[in-house]
């Protein structure tokens, strides 16, 4: 009984979930009028799964191919876990090879969540559940719920842990650059806004001053999130602005770029800086124990692949997920969210942060500092 729920059933929950900020036009039809664009919820306990993940960009992700791996198959699904290293058309491919192989769900953290909108469109044509994971699949209606830490939130924490760092550091004014992620990452806009909300209002009142003038999104861009496209910026940027002046601090919208950032700040001889970061990388997180490093962002990937393996196994089981969040306008649709905290570490809190994280935790536990 449980299992098999009724297509009005279904139609009549699935309304009750999306309703509030839902435009009547992107409710999702009941299974009963031909099913073929309604998610499929209820299916076979050894169905395939498809997992497209993006590019090795930071260890987080290398991190849920084998949380996803592991899950799936302890769960009993027949499992498609891929990386796109080769890129967006790679990642198109792998896509349509999952809709071919009729997985029920397919999990997407895109490289573009813009450019999968015809493999989305075959996926969701033939009832596959489709999952936005980490980063928004954009203008398309093929995504029926986003799963992530909030990324805006993210930015947030960033932009308070630079102005907690500047602050203790005692600058005045104090001169900031500013990293941001690569454009196509739908998650690099609100990493970079939710920091800018905290830091703009220094920035207008003359508190902070970005020396290089460098304060747009598009110019503080890295192009696929890659440490040497980072660290050659900051090269020049040194260079070019920080002859006499002093930088003291780097709002960074992740790990590998702080570091990338470190790097050029101790090659050109500067002092050290106070720098942002995310992901809880190994040598970040060593980096803040050596205070090097002021901030990092715990986003605990198993935390988020076990929650994305749960929402399966209710669908599975037939029973829709519970959005937590307000729906996110992805440029066609409202999309339903599941967002999870995230989390700011300093040197403050370090020793603690990371509890059943046993990578981190392990590095923790032989610093000798914790
Ligand atoms: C983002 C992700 C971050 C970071 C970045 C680069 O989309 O949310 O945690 O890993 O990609 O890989």
């Amino acid at each position: 009984m449980k299992k098999i729920a009724t297509a009005a059933g279904l139609a009549i929950a699935a309304s009750l979930l999306l309703s509030a900020c839902q435009p009547a036009a992107t409710t999702a039809p009941p299974a009963s009028d031909g099913g073929s664009a309604a998610p499929e919820v209820g299916f076979a306990a050894d169905a395939t799964i498809g997992v497209a993940l993006p590019q090795k960009t930071s260890e987080n992700w290398v991190r849920a191919e084998d949380m996803f791996n592991e899950g799936l198959s302890a769960a009993g699904f027949n499992k498609i876990v891929q990386f796109a290293d080769n890129g967006v058309s790679e990642q198109q491919s792998q896509i349509s090879a999952m809709v071919e192989s009729d997985a029920k769900v397919i999990v997407v953290g895109a490289i573009d969540g813009s450019q999968l909108g015809d493999p989305l469109a075959a996926a969701k044509a033939k009832g596959a559940y489709i999952i936005a994971y980490d980063r928004l699949l954009k203008n398309t209606d093929a995504v029926d719920l986003y799963v992530a830490y909030d990324p805006y939130r993210v930015g947030e924490l960033q932009g308070e842990a630079l102005i907690e760092g500047l602050t203790a550091k005692g600058c005045n004014p104090c001169n900031i650059e500013l990293i941001a992620g690569s454009a196509d990452d739908a998650n690099s806009t609100p990493f970079f806004e939710g920091g800018m909300s905290k830091l703009q209002p220094k920035i207008d009142s003359g508190e902070y001053v970005v020396v290089s003038g460098q304060t747009s999104f598009t110019q503080v861009a890295t192009e696929g999130w890659l440490a040497e496209n980072a660290q050659k910026r900051f090269d020049t940027l040194l260079a070019a602005n920080y002859a006499s002046a002093t930088l003291d601090g780097v709002l960074s919208p992740n790990d590998t770029l702080a570091r990338a950032a470190l790097t050029a700040v101790e090659t050109a001889g500067k002092p050290a800086i106070v720098i942002t970061g995310q992901d809880s990388e190994v040598e970040s997180v060593k980096l803040i124990l050596e205070g090097k490093q002021y901030s990092t962002i715990n986003k605990d990937t198993g935390v988020l692949v076990n929650k994305v393996i749960e929402i399966i196994k209710g669908l599975q089981a037939g029973t829709q997920p519970t959005p937590n969040g307000d729906p996110l306008d992805n440029g066609v649709i409202q999309v339903p969210v599941v967002y999870l905290d995230p989390v700011i570490v300093t040197q403050a809190n370090v020793c603690t942060a990371y509890e059943g994280d046993t990578v981190v935790q392990k590095v923790l536990d032989e610093s000798g500092k914790c």
